[in-house]
């Protein structure tokens, strides 16, 4: 056996796979979001890994086996947050989250500083406030007495590692995203960090994916049940590991994946293609190649905000149980996923979302369908983007909460025009950290005999030509929404 630790956004969600790829035990532990202000996300990491260990201790309990037959366990973490530790590898404060937006000011600091074009020379990407520079300058600058006490920052799932093994790495997949990393040289950028006044020794040490960086202390394995033989393999940011587990591992491979967060991502066999940073590039947890994505800041964010704020008492399957019977196009409702911002294409922390069109006809149903036909149209901004700089885009596999409803895989196939490939385990980043134990541990030559043997297809959803239709229309409309609402918070 191997375990996947996926830590997300809202809950860490622990699987336990065996040799042929089958989830035998699944456990997941949700945590708080802290938002203190308009733009703040913060978490505590050690909710983080407090959650993580009774996750591993419910599992243990779960399983009939003998705790040494789980060879290995790996990572998949939300990506970008902030986490600063002091001398002693103590958290010096909450963890600043990817989809914190209080950084505009500093992303402008990173231009003034260092310039654009050699940003995107060395990082491949442009200063959003999403991605982890940008917050370690926003301590900087405002919580000084902190910094001058850090001595190492690391990201989420970096941090429970540690705990798991008492030892410090950050691997490429995520310090990709940290935009202090010289992408194709896999290496921390010294002249950034200079440029910005930031001393490199609080960049820890880096490993690869699959690269086995420990095992489990005694102090977790007696707390946990695991034994202290389970070896720890790095793991990946949660897009790449999520692109692992739906199989993105060649040329010409897309997924779409909705977490609270959305993506659309697709693989890069080099880093010698030019996006101009319209779209995120970073190095993929498989060895030594890289993927391009485009991100939609709140995807499943905006229909869990929707059912919390209108349909509290329901669930999700209740909620979305009509959607299905609604026409494409939500008989003129449209909405804006834009609660919180909007990174791709946009690049805009101020931007807010709409519903327009309301007809004294609407009901629930129409407003839930409006919601996910939203959060798909901004999708496709993205694909729009893959498509124009010349990427064929006929296949998507699609991962997490939107794989899980019949009716939003159609409409995913529909606004994007493309088949959309639903596989038996739509469980992704949890899968692909599972996958890089598997490896790690030796258990197949590459991660792609991996995939082979892991995942298998279950349906594939073909567009309907008359859907594709409507929605090239309503595309058109929604995309002119921003650039008419831009203004409406200022
Ligand atoms: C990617 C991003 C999000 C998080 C979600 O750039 O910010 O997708 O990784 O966990």
């Amino acid at each position: 056996y191997v375990i996947g630790v996926d830590l997300g956004t809202s809950a860490v969600k622990i699987l336990l796979v065996n040799q042929n790829g089958e989830v035998t035990e699944e456990v997941s532990k949700s945590y708080p979001l802290i938002q203190e202000k308009t733009g703040y996300s913060e978490q505590d990491p050690n909710a983080w890994v407090d959650q993580t260990i009774a996750g591993l201790s419910d599992l243990l309990h779960k399983f009939d086996g003998d705790p040494e037959d789980i060879e290995g366990v790996s990572f998949s973490g939300q990506m970008h947050g902030l986490v600063l530790l002091d001398e002693n590898n103590k958290v010096l404060r909450n963890a600043i989250l990817w989809n914190d937006t209080r950084t505009t000011q500093e992303c402008q600091e990173i231009y003034d500083r260092v310039g654009e074009e050699l940003l995107l020379a060395i990082t491949k990407n442009p200063a959003l406030e999403g991605f982890t520079l940008p917050k370690i300058l926003w301590v900087k600058n405002h919580e000084p007495e902190i910094f001058s006490k850090a001595n190492a920052f690391v990201l989420p799932k970096d941090y429970v590692r540690y705990m798991l093994t008492g030892k410090l790495h950050m691997e490429y997949s995520d310090a990709a995203g940290t935009l202090l990393l010289n992408v194709k040289e896999r290496a921390w950028s010294k002249e950034i960090c200079e440029l910005l006044g930031i001393d490199s020794e609080i960049c820890p040490p880096l490993v690869g994916s699959q690269d086995e960086v420990g095992t489990i202390t005694s102090e977790i394995a007696e707390t946990t049940g695991l034994s202290t033989s389970t070896r720890v393999f790095a793991g990946g940011a949660d897009n790449a590991c999520g692109a692992i587990g739906a199989g993105i591992l060649e040329e010409g491979k897309t997924m779409v994946s909705i977490g609270t967060s959305g993506v659309v991502l697709s693989y890069e066999a080099n880093d010698d293609k030019d996006f101009q940073g319209k779209v995120h590039y970073f190095n993929h947890s498989a060895p030594d190649v890289f993927y391009t994505m485009g991100v939609t800041l709140a995807a499943g964010y905006s229909l869990s905000w929707f059912k919390d704020t209108f349909a509290k008492d329901v669930d999700f399957d209740e909620l979305l149980a009509e959607v299905g019977s609604v026409a494409a196009g939500s008989n003129g409702l449209l909405f804006t996923p834009y609660i919180v911002g909007e990174r791709t294409p946009h690049v805009d922390a101020n931007i807010r979302g709409s519903f327009i069109g309301m007809d004294a006809s609407h009901e629930m149903k129409h407003f839930s369908r409006a919601v996910l036909e939203g959060i798909t149209f901004s999708l496709n901004e993205s694909v729009e983007i893959f498509r124009e700089n010349g990427k064929t885009i006929d296949t998507v596999v699609s991962i997490g909460g939107g794989a899980k409803n019949e009716s939003w895989l159609q409409m995913q196939a529909d606004i994007f025009n493309a088949n959309i490939v639903k596989l038996q385990s739509e469980q992704g980043p949890g899968m692909g950290a599972a996958m890089l134990a598997a490896f790690g541990c030796g258990w197949f030559n590459s991660l792609k005999d991996c995939a082979d043997e892991f995942l298998k297809e279950d349906k594939v959803y073909e567009p309907i030509p008359e859907n594709v239709a409507r929605y090239k229309g309503l595309f058109g409309i929604y995309r002119e929404v921003y650039g008419n609402t831009n203004g409406l918070n200022d």
